[in-house]
């Protein structure tokens, strides 16, 4: 029996989100009913509402989260009803060029709920990256299921399905930190700063935090920063560079997605260092480099999309970290709040007041 729950909708572009009844299907072949317990907010949501990703209005958003499986469809094996499980926007498919050259991080054909939930009037909704997770129970494929410990508080848990994962897996998977390292992360947002926690998780010995904020650097510092930069009040590269014994960063993180982040990353790094681009710009940015500069200092420029992660490895192994007290990733819940507030965490996200806002159901 389809089921009737609360969800909270983008109607049309620009306009507040909407809390309102949804319908729900049963699952269909290899899909599941995950009964949510906690969505994170993220800025992708409010891209969704702003009509930044595209035109597919309604949204049903919401796209970092955990919760209960509830029910799954025909020849589900992925995940049976009771299991705790963290939902992920890159289910990959198995079969594709990439899947098959062992790099699924790459895949080419990623599998969400075939059937569609809809409005009581039946208009069908888009859910967010695949998932639409501000309900009280959404439809997904079974693969964008991956159980983990249910110890795990769901409002910690959640967080993984997206940008704390994305910093996570910059620093763990795409710079591939290793043990001794120097590390700059530029912006310490959500995602700069679980990438600063990535760098303390694989034993970096400097980790260098870099923001316009003041109230960001105190933060990064709590979850592993061991120097801070504020860049309004000192040019970032020399900080970084006298901050290394002249050389500059083995890994250089750049979370915030501006023409001016991504040349002080750029220029950051030691040479053969990593440059590690998360933040996301938009597409009319453009960066001007000599070109023997991008030549003359050898490693490597990397973007890395949803943190390089496989979720069935990364997931239950950053659960048991967070489990064990080697992740924090309580401090990345700066508030709960209820389906009824996301437009309100929406503008205290826009003001920077809060690093995520979890809706806890
Ligand atoms: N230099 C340094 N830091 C900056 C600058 C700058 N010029 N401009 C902004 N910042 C800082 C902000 O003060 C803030 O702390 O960057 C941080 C951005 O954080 P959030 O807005 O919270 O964004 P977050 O969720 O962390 O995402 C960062 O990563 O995945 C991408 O799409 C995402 O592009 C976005 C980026
Ligand atoms: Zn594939
Ligand atoms: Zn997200």
């Amino acid at each position: 029996m389809a089921q009737h729950v609360r969800g909270v909708i983008a109607r049309a572009k620009g306009e507040p989100v909407e809390l309102t009844t949804i319908v729900v299907p049963d699952p269909g072949p290899g899909e599941a009913v995950v009964d949510i317990q906690a969505c994170g907010v993220c800025h992708t949501d409010l891209h969704y509402r702003e009509g930044g990703i595209n035109d597919d209005f309604p949204f049903l958003l919401g796209h970092e989260a955990a919760g209960v499986v509830e029910s799954v469809g025909e020849g589900v094996t992925e995940v049976a009803p009771g299991d705790y499980v963290i939902l992920n926007w890159r289910a990959v498919c198995g079969q594709c060029r990439a899947c098959k050259r062992g790099r699924p991080q790459y895949c080419f054909d990623t599998h969400n709920a075939k059937q569609k939930m809809t409005l009581l009037d039946g208009t069908e909704l888009t859910p967010a990256l695949g998932i639409g997770a501000f309900a009280d129970k959404t439809l997904v494929a079974a693969g964008q299921c991956t159980k983990v410990d249910p110890a795990a508080s769901p409002a910690a848990a959640g967080l993984l399905g997206c940008g704390v994962m994305a910093g996570i897996g910059a620093a763990i998977n795409t710079g591939n930190v290793g043990r001794g390292d120097s590390v700059a992360v530029i912006g310490c947002g959500g995602v700069g700063d679980a990438a600063v926690a990535g760098a303390r998780l694989a034993g970096a010995r400097r980790i260098i935090a870099v923001d316009i904020d003041d109230r960001k650097l105190e933060k990064a510092r709590s979850v592993g920063a061991t120097h801070t930069v504020n860049s309004r009040e000192a040019d970032p590269v020399e900080a970084i560079r006298e901050l290394t014994d002249g050389f500059g960063a083995d890994v250089v993180i750049e979370a915030v997605g501006r023409p001016e982040t991504y040349r002080q990353a750029f220029y950051a790094r030691d040479l053969a260092g990593t440059v590690v681009l998360v933040g996301v710009p938009t597409p009319e940015m453009q960066l001007e480099l000599p070109l023997l500069d991008v030549f003359g200092r050898g490693g490597a420029l990397k973007s890395s999309w949803y943190g390089d992660c496989l979720p069935s490895r990364d997931f239950p192994m950053l659960i048991d970290l967070y489990l064990q007290g080697r992740l924090d990733l309580d401090a990345f819940v700066t508030e709960t709040v209820g389906l009824d507030d996301v437009e309100e965490a929406f503008a205290r996200m826009h003001r920077g007041d809060v690093l995520r806002s979890v809706v806890v159901l």
